[in-house]
């Protein structure tokens, strides 16, 4: 027998499913063959007690969902001032894949556009690391915040390194303001790696409510990051998260939260829950149209709107 809470959100997603608006991805052209009738969600409280919905295991490229995760592992691994004397935390009001410095040092506005998530990938796993041991760290970190081993889509990451030449000019960019200092193709091979990794919405909601929970990751009980830290990620996350659709984001749907180009969406309330949806057709902002509209229906429905 069904409980009411797996009912309630069932019926979110049918009564979504016939939205068929946007597009997937192409600029990635693996993202471009993802069924775009794919579609679910799950919520974990703080207690650590999931409901799912939908397509709850099926997986998917975490992408720039990757990027405040990344944040979190680079403040522990470098510290709080390293880590914002090479990125900022404004939001920068422009598309993702802009190049969006600050005027005088050169930063990236803030980690969670591909400028600043580059530099952040390079401050993984300590100073002097390589290219392999940072993506290690991004892997296995990700891995004790869903609190199972996740892998790499090698398929995804090839599709998106044979056209990554964005990402690129925005790493020689960085290299050239003295922000970046290591081998920018490693650097950007291993990014890519970052957001190829393969996560579920029940994944999703797991990281994010370790978020919510101060750094404790509600299932396996362990500590993954200091209070501190995680208050930082989902701060950064309410400013910028949503590229320059986060102030309307932050109005009217209320949920920190990270959208990634693959149409995953997580969202994080502090002392709460954390939020997973997964539905591959995108706005023209680069977050998944449905999974946005089921982020409008939670936080009318279940009064999730942080203000
Ligand atoms: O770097 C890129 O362009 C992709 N790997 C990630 C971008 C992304 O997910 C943007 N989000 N909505």
């Amino acid at each position: 027998m069904k409980t009411p809470v797996p009912d309630y959100l069932d019926e979110v997603l049918d009564s979504l499913r016939g939205d068929t608006g946007g597009a997937n991805a192409d600029y990635i052209p693996e993202l471009a063959a993802a069924d775009p009738e794919r579609f679910g969600m799950a919520l974990t409280t703080t207690l650590g007690r999931t409901y799912a919905a939908g397509d709850a295991d099926t997986e998917f490229t975490i992408q720039s969902i990757s990027k405040p995760f990344a944040y979190a592992a680079a403040l522990i691994d470098r510290g709080h001032d390293r880590v914002l004397e090479a990125v900022g935390v404004e939001p920068s009001g422009e598309a993702f894949n802009e190049l969006s410095l600050e005027g005088e040092t050169h930063r990236p506005k803030n980690p969670m556009i591909n400028a600043g998530a580059i530099t952040t990938h390079a401050l993984l796993a300590g100073a002097g690391a390589g290219p392999d041991a940072r993506v290690e760290r991004a892997v296995t970190f990700f891995s004790r915040l869903a609190g199972r081993d996740l892998r790499v889509d090698e398929r995804v990451c090839a599709s998106e390194l044979a056209s990554a030449h964005r990402n690129l000019a925005l790493a020689y960019m960085l290299r050239t303001y003295g922000i970046l200092d290591d081998d920018v193709p490693s650097v950007i091979e291993g990014y890519t790696r970052q957001c190829a990794i393969l996560v579920s919405v029940r994944d999703l909601s797991v990281m994010a409510a370790t978020l919510a929970a101060g750094g404790i990751q509600p299932v396996t009980g362990e500590r993954v990051m200091d209070p501190a830290v995680a208050r930082h990620v989902m701060a950064v996350m309410a400013a910028a998260g949503m590229y320059d659709a986060a102030g309307d984001w932050l109005t009217r749907v209320g949920i920190p939260a990270k959208s990634g180009v693959a149409g995953g969406i997580v969202g994080v309330l502090p002392d709460l829950v954390g939020i997973g949806t997964f539905s591959p057709s995108l706005d023209s902002h680069g977050n998944s149209r449905r999974g946005r509209l089921v982020f409008e229906r939670l936080s009318r429905d279940m009064g999730m709107h942080l203000f």
